[in-house]
Order: C-alpha cells, then sequence, then structure tokens
C-alpha cells in the first residue's frame, strides 16, 4: 500500500447516490427493485444513501414513488437516508416520509436553474431558507448543493465567485452543509482547485464541503485525488457507475462507488466500505437495468485479483 497520510485524509466519507442520481437518468425501474437496491448498499458500510428526490414526477417520472421507496426500505442503523428536493412541498413530503437529511439544490447556473426548476436562483434561495426552518423544526439537517459548480450546459464555464457566493447564500439560509456538484462532467482538476481557492475566499475551508462528481469525461477520479489532497472529506459516487447525462446521450454518469473506493482502500484512505459488498450491489444494479454498467472494477476486478483467481471464476 502506497500510504502517505500527510498527502490527504486519512477517512473520507463516500455517500452513494446510485438510487437517486443514477436512477432518475435510467428508465423507470420498479419500486421493488429500486428499494432492494437500497437495502442492498444498506449492508455495505456506506453511512450515507441518497434514496430518493422529491420532485415533479412529470419532470422526473423515474423518481415517482419516492413515499412508497421511503417506506419500504428496511433502515439500518447507523445509515442515513437521504432525500433531494427542488421547493417546499418537496420537504413537506421527504420529512413526512421521515428522510434522515434533506438536500436542497441550487444551479449556479441561472439558465440550468430556470429549466432544472422552473425558477431563479433568488427563489431557490429563498425556498431554501423556509424549507430549512420546516426540517430543522423536525429535527432533520439540511444539505445545500451548488449544481452545475464547474460549467454549465447551457451557459459553458460558470465563475467560480458564483459558485463561492451561493455557497455563502444557501449557508446563511441555515444549510448544515455545502456540496458542490459536477452536474454534467465539466469538471477537471484545475477548476476543482479554483472553486476550492473561491470558497476558501470566502471562509468556507475545504474540509467541511462535499464534492459530487460526474465522470462524463473521463476526470471524476482525478478531480477527487485533486480535491483529497485540498483536505476535502466527502464525495459522492454511484454504484456501477448507474445514471448519464440529461443532455448527452449514452454519456456516463457519477463516479463509479466502487472504483473511488477501490482507489482510496489502495491509497490508505479509510471509507469503511467493503469494495466485495460493493461489487454485488453493482450486480444486481447491473440486472436491475438491464444493461451493462460502466463500472472499471466491476469489469477488470480487484487490482489484487491475480490471474488464477479469475480462472477458478
Ligand atoms: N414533489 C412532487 N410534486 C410536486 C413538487 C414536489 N416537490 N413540487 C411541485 N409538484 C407538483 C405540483 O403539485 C403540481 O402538480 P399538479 O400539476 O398535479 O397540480 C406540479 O408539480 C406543478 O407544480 P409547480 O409548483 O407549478 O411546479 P413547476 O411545474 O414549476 O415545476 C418543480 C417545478 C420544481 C416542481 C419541477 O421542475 C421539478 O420537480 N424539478 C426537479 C428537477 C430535478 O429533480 N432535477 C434533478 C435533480 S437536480
Ligand atoms: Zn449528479
Amino acid at each position: 500500500m502506497s500510504e502517505s497520510p500527510s498527502r490527504w485524509p486519512t477517512a473520507v466519507e463516500v455517500g452513494e447516490v446510485g438510487p437517486r442520481d443514477g436512477l432518475q437518468n435510467e428508465a423507470p425501474v420498479p419500486i421493488e427493485d429500486r428499494i432492494r437496491l437500497i437495502d442492498a448498499l444498506s449492508g455495505t458500510g456506506l453511512r450515507r444513501i441518497e434514496a430518493v428526490s422529491f420532485v415533479s414526477p412529470k419532470a422526473i417520472p423515474p423518481m415517482a414513488g419516492a413515499a412508497e421507496v421511503m417506506a419500504g426500505i428496511t433502515r439500518a442503523p447507523g445509515v442515513a437516508y437521504r432525500a433531494l428536493v427542488p421547493n417546499v412541498k418537496g420537504a413537506e413530503l421527504a420529512i413526512a416520509a421521515a428522510v434522515d437529511e434533506i438536500e436542497v439544490v441550487v444551479s449556479a447556473s441561472e439558465t440550468h436553474n430556470r429549466k432544472n426548476v422552473n425558477r431563479s436562483t433568488a427563489e431557490s434561495i429563498a425556498a431554501a431558507a423556509e424549507l430549512v426552518t420546516l426540517a430543522h423544526q423536525a429535527g432533520i439537517p439540511v444539505e445545500g448543493i451548488v449544481s452545475t459548480a464547474f460549467g454549465c450546459p447551457y451557459e459553458g464555464d460558470v465563475a467560480e465567485t458564483r459558485v463561492a457566493d451561493l455557497a455563502v447564500q444557501l449557508r446563511d439560509a441555515g444549510a448544515d452543509r455545502v456540496s458542490f456538484g459536477d452536474t454534467t462532467g465539466m469538471a477537471t482538476p484545475g477548476r476543482v482547485h479554483a472553486v476550492l481557492d473561491a470558497l476558501a475566499a470566502r471562509g468556507i475551508a475545504a474540509a467541511d464541503v462535499s464534492l459530487h462528481f460526474h465522470n462524463t469525461r473521463g476526470t471524476g477520479l482525478a478531480n477527487v485525488v485533486t480535491a483529497l489532497g485540498r483536505g476535502v472529506g466527502r464525495f459522492d459516487a454511484s454504484i456501477g457507475g448507474l445514471g448519464g447525462c440529461p443532455y448527452a446521450p449514452g454519456a456516463t454518469g457519477n463516479i463509479v462507488t466502487e472504483d473511488l473506493v477501490h482507489m482510496l482502500d489502495d491509497m490508505g484512505v479509510a471509507t469503511g466500505v467493503d469494495l466485495d459488498a460493493l461489487l454485488d450491489c453493482a450486480h444486481l444494479a447491473q440486472d436491475i437495468v438491464g444493461r451493462d454498467l460502466p463500472s472499471q472494477v466491476l469489469t477488470a476486478g480487484p487490482r489484487t485479483r491475480t490471474v488464477g483467481e479469475w480462472e477458478r471464476r
């Protein structure tokens, strides 16, 4: 093991987003399959699972039935089941479903925010403040997500200062944590440094942020390593690499949970997640969507799997 704890945190948290960000970009699958996948993931050591979103079923058909999914899962102790919401109505539904954490999303790009949630970013921030109050009254923490933080499919590059401004506004609205989404995989290591620099200039330390990368253009794990070097300790990923990109048919989705854990394991960065159990979940995810997923460790096997082990399989 090429352990070098001084170069990156000794432990990070991997947040699983396959059941939401992944499946929302797949053809709709039955509620029972969504429950089966979440329950399998909750046995891997993952501590945070984005299980559903409470959004308009007309806007995102694969996420219809979020309340049924939440009612059907078996809650594992120590696992936080999270829901993404775009507005106050979504938060009310999430609270009624007793989620453990709510995520509210605002795009750094005005155009993307309008296309995604049909309102201005200022209106989204106002709604965030209102729903944080509701969630906190119910004892539920809220994470504020700045999406299109590394670029926008409509506007192109997004100014890092704009990203930092929105993060400050979300924090001022009461968000307990802030996260930055590379919604369509436009981040590169240089842009990761630039966003983290802009956040630091506004008093938001790398150790306090979560990053959400997509591997649309193959830069996902490079971005993670860059961010690790800056002290970021929370990353989202999707089992098997479920999902895709709504603006680029055929493109891959989030960075792959098992590829991320496999890399971190060998770097001596603890995740608390069991790789073999993840690989079982990735097989399940492939069965559920009925196609091969872009997971490289699922395809090639862990780096220490010998030829002899392959031949016996
Ligand atoms: N959950 C479920 N239904 C919702 C909802 C929510 N959070 N918010 C609104 N709705 C329903 C309304 O009740 C209404 O239903 P009706 O047509 O049966 O009366 C309908 O959606 C339209 O409501 P309205 O407030 O006018 O919303 P809109 O049409 O302007 O759409 C959003 C706004 C935010 C609801 C919609 O764009 C959305 O759900 N976006 C989510 C996008 C997303 O998840 N993107 C990926 C993650 S970043
Ligand atoms: Zn995403």
